[in-house]
């Protein structure tokens, strides 16, 4: 099992865990394969035996990689695969010298709290970000 970058033939497993967790607020498939092939975009997931188990896309501008989609399949969950990726995150952050934020949705409460754990913080909030009239919280990493 390791991290890799997402490459085009994982496109189909990508979607699938996107759709799984996020239903009909998922990305489309072809906003996840622009993504994968620009390389303005950090795509990575944990791999086994070519299988996606989680993954990340992240955009980055010229000082901060922001979290865009993060998401691990179902019966996968509650392993620390999320929190291997984060930290995986964290440490690219470390290396180019950039920030590291995201955006979560208030209700969403065990991805805050994971967040949290991974040393996230609140810097402000977004309201009625959501199509569904929930808040953003902003978090940035404390690296
Ligand atoms: C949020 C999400 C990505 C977390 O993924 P995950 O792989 O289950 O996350 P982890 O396993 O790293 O952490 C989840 C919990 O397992 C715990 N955990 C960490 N390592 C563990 C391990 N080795 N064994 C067992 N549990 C572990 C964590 O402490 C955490 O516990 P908590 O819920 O009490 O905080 C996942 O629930 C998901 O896909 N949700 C739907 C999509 C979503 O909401 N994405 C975020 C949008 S901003």
């Amino acid at each position: 099992m390791e991290i890799r970058k997402i490459k085009p033939q994982h496109l189909d497993l990508l979607y699938n865990i996107s759709l799984e967790q996020f239903g009909t607020e998922s990305w489309t498939k072809e906003q996840f394969e622009s993504s994968i092939v620009d390389d303005n975009y950090i795509c990575a997931g944990l791999i086994e035996d070519d299988k996606l188990l989680c993954y990340v896309v992240a955009i980055q501008s010229l000082d901060d990689i922001n979290i865009l989609s993060i998401a691990t399949k179902e019966e996968h969950k509650n392993k620390g695969y999320a929190t291997r990726m984060i930290t995986w995150y964290k440490n690219l952050a470390l290396q180019v010298d950039k920030t590291l934020s995201l955006e979560v949705k208030s209700k969403n409460e065990k991805a805050k709290n994971l967040y949290q754990k991974l040393g996230f913080q609140k810097v402000h909030e977004r309201k009625n970000y959501y199509k569904d009239g929930d808040t953003a919280i902003v978090m940035f990493c404390k690296l």
